[in-house]
């Protein structure tokens, strides 16, 4: 059976340098705000090329605290894509604002930047892309809108550790930017973990002391925050990971490139990448004419597949009191529907990789 995904292999690449830094921090005698996480921030720092990173404990978490460093809230409006994972829209609604949705591309998948100054209004607080799958959205167009607007740009970086637009990593030029490093992302901890990043030092102030119950001196608690921190052995581990991650991302860009070159079926539409982007290939998102069929076809040839995702959050039972229906975001309704994941993940055996393109091929 060619597994979709195989934490555990991932896991084995790199088994003791993980288990040294676990265990590092283990005997340490210091779990929460130790040197483990300052060393990781200032190294993702390092990586990135920007000034301040603030290590949380989950991506969810660097949505809603960056969403609340600008005081965004009732009566407020976020425009988010359509085609994203609900995570994105829960750091909007958790802080009581709203997502204003816009259409996904047909082609990348991603954001349609043509259509985000139609739903600009004057309660609009921020735009919030979402690098999809591992593609840098269009940044360019994306800033652009934003600067004509004085808006800021809260990235969601989840699934693009390491992607480019225009030869600049994602995560960068936005105003303060989000990744999980949930274990099945580009960087993954093993647990729950999440950072921002920002080059402004307000921002970076207001984040610290968002993570940490909203205080800066102890029992002195000058914002709303939570705790949201994080631990030293997923710290430990996250800098274990990082000095692999563009070996990685390079691995799941050549089993693309198989895929890419060794796919051939009509009725299996290949993820297309916009020449100025890099890809993660976090996911390798194939559109096919009937999702079911397509699915039950694979295991059927012993090879797993996901589909990514297939209720986008604009009808999701959760917010079923905004109204909104399927049809409102027809290429975003369209990808839910059609698309289905193949197996990508950097510790996936090379064999898998044909095992995959002939079952594809014979569908
Ligand atoms: C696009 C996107 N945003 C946000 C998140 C939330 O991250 P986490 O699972 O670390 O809370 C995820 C992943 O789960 C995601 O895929």
């Amino acid at each position: 059976m060619v597994e979709y995904t195989s934490l555990k292999r991932n896991y084995d690449m790199y088994a003791k340098e993980y288990e040294e830094a676990a265990l590092r921090a283990l005997r340490s005698g210091w779990y929460i705000l130790g040197p483990e996480l300052q060393s990781f921030e200032e190294k993702f720092a390092s990586y990135l090329n920007v000034k301040h990173c603030i290590g949380l404990n989950s991506g969810t978490d660097a949505l809603i605290l960056a969403v609340r460093a600008f005081d965004i809230g009732p009566g407020d409006e976020v425009i988010v894509p359509a085609g994203t994972y609900i995570a994105s829209v829960l750091g909007v609604t958790e802080n009581g604002a709203t997502p204003v949705y816009v259409d996904s591309l047909p082609d990348t998948l991603l954001i349609d930047p043509s259509k985000i100054e139609a739903a600009i209004t004057d309660r609009t607080k921020a735009i919030l892309p979402v690098h999809m799958y591992g593609q840098a959205c269009n940044m360019t167009e994306i800033l652009d809108i934003a600067k004509k607007h004085s808006l800021p740009v809260i990235e969601d970086c989840a699934q693009c550790h390491g992607s480019t637009w225009n030869g600049i990593k994602t995560g960068t030029e936005g105003t303060i930017s989000c990744f999980s490093f949930y274990p099945t992302k580009p960087l993954g901890a093993w647990g729950d973990a999440g950072a921002v990043v920002t080059n402004d030092d307000k921002l970076a102030d207001r984040m610290r002391l968002l993570r940490n119950y909203g205080s800066r001196v102890k029992y002195h608690n000058e914002s709303i925050g939570r705790n949201s921190r994080l631990d030293e052995i997923q710290a430990a581990m996250l800098s274990v990971g990082l000095t692999h991650i563009d070996e990685c991302n390079e691995k799941r860009n050549a089993f693309a490139a198989r895929y890419l070159s060794g796919i051939k079926n009509d009725k299996v539409k290949l993820p297309y990448c916009d020449p100025k982007a890099t890809h993660t290939y976090h996911l390798f998102p194939v559109l096919v004419d009937d999702q079911e069929k397509f699915i039950k076809y694979m295991e059927e040839k012993g090879v797993k597949t996901q589909v990514h995702y297939p209720i986008p959050p604009y009808v999701a039972e959760c917010y079923a009191d905004r109204g909104h229906k399927w049809e409102d975001f027809p290429n975003a309704s369209y990808i839910a529907r059609h698309e289905v994941s193949l197996p990508m993940y950097s510790g996936m055996p090379e064999e898998d990789i044909d095992t995959v393109i002939q079952a594809v091929n014979g569908y």
